[in-house]
């Protein structure tokens, strides 16, 4: 059984970004710029951003973060987006989501300009993927395949069961599977709200992404023995062993899903960090850079 270093992973891959950072600079005369848009006081936002912004600074990548008030007016975020759009200085646009409720989340996606999208939210990006053009491809599913890939798990053939259909993982990480190339080729299934015995799918899984959003919502006996299991899931719940009094936790129940799983990632230490190094991966490839 191999518990998946995704920590580990991260680390290697933004190793190499930094390399080709380094690369560029010397031979270009440049090096890539992301811009980071934070609005309101969301915590995790907050956390989210600034592990961005050190990234950049540890890989030589130049960042701006721009933190405005909740309060900020659509008009203006969406002008501030537009002044990225034109500073060249900048390669990558991100604006960290969830946004406040008065203000149009697709409208600001899709004023960032799909040559900046390295969130690959925009819906070019997300049409180009779908039909297997090469774009940017958002950081968590992105992240997904580079750890299959780093860890030799070819899901070619292979039956992937994907529970949850959101925009940012579910949805894209099946389309990135389902695609006919290296790393991908391989049978989907995605279980979501309306499916009534999720564990009639799950157990059928070769390899399991589970995005759910729900602690340890798959157990030990939704899994086959020897399947690969992929845990999205991030969240918070009550501990009072722990100095805070909560702990991380993922969708899977870890303790007894790696008695019978082949591999496992981790929550802490699994998916998560893996998306900052497809973030740092997206800029350089934005700037016109290559690992
Ligand atoms: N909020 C949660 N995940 C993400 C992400 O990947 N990008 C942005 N911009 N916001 C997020």
């Amino acid at each position: 059984m191999t518990i998946i270093d995704g920590k580990k992973i991260s680390q290697e891959i933004q190793t190499e970004v930094k390399t080709a950072v380094m690369k560029m600079k010397s031979e270009k005369g440049f090096v890539p710029g992301l811009a980071v848009i934070l609005v309101g006081e969301n915590p995790a936002s907050q956390a989210y951003v600034k592990s961005k912004g050190k990234a950049c600074e540890e890989l030589g990548i130049y960042s701006i973060t721009e933190r405005v008030p909740a309060t900020v007016s659509e008009t203006e975020l969406l002008s501030m987006v537009e002044r990225f759009n034109n500073d060249t200085k900048i390669h990558g646009i991100l604006v960290q989501l969830p946004l406040p409720k008065h203000i149009d989340e697709q409208k600001v996606i899709e004023a960032i300009s799909p040559t900046k999208d390295v969130d690959g939210f925009h819906p070019v990006s997300i049409g180009k993927m779908m039909i297997g053009i090469d774009t940017f491809y958002s950081a968590t599913p992105f992240g997904i395949i580079e750890l299959l890939k780093r860890c030799k798990i070819d899901p070619s053939g292979k039956h992937v069961v994907v529970v949850g259909r959101s925009n940012i993982v579910g949805k894209p990480i099946a389309n990135m599977l389902i695609q006919k190339k290296e790393w991908a080729n391989a049978i989907v299934t995605i279980a979501h709200t309306a499916t009534k015995d999720i564990s009639y799918y799950t157990k059928q899984a070769d390899i399991l992404i589970a995005a759910i959003g729900r602690p340890k919502a798959i157990t030990k006996e939704m899994v086959k023995p020897g399947a690969v299991v992929i845990d999205v899931g991030i969240n918070r719940i009550e501990d009072a062993t722990t100095k805070t009094g909560t702990r991380l936790v993922g969708d899977v129940d870890f303790e007894n899903v790696k008695e019978i799983a082949s591999a496992i990632t981790p929550v802490p230490g699994g998916v998560g960090p893996m998306t900052i190094a497809m973030l740092m991966m997206n800029t350089l490839k934005a700037a016109g850079g290559r690992v």
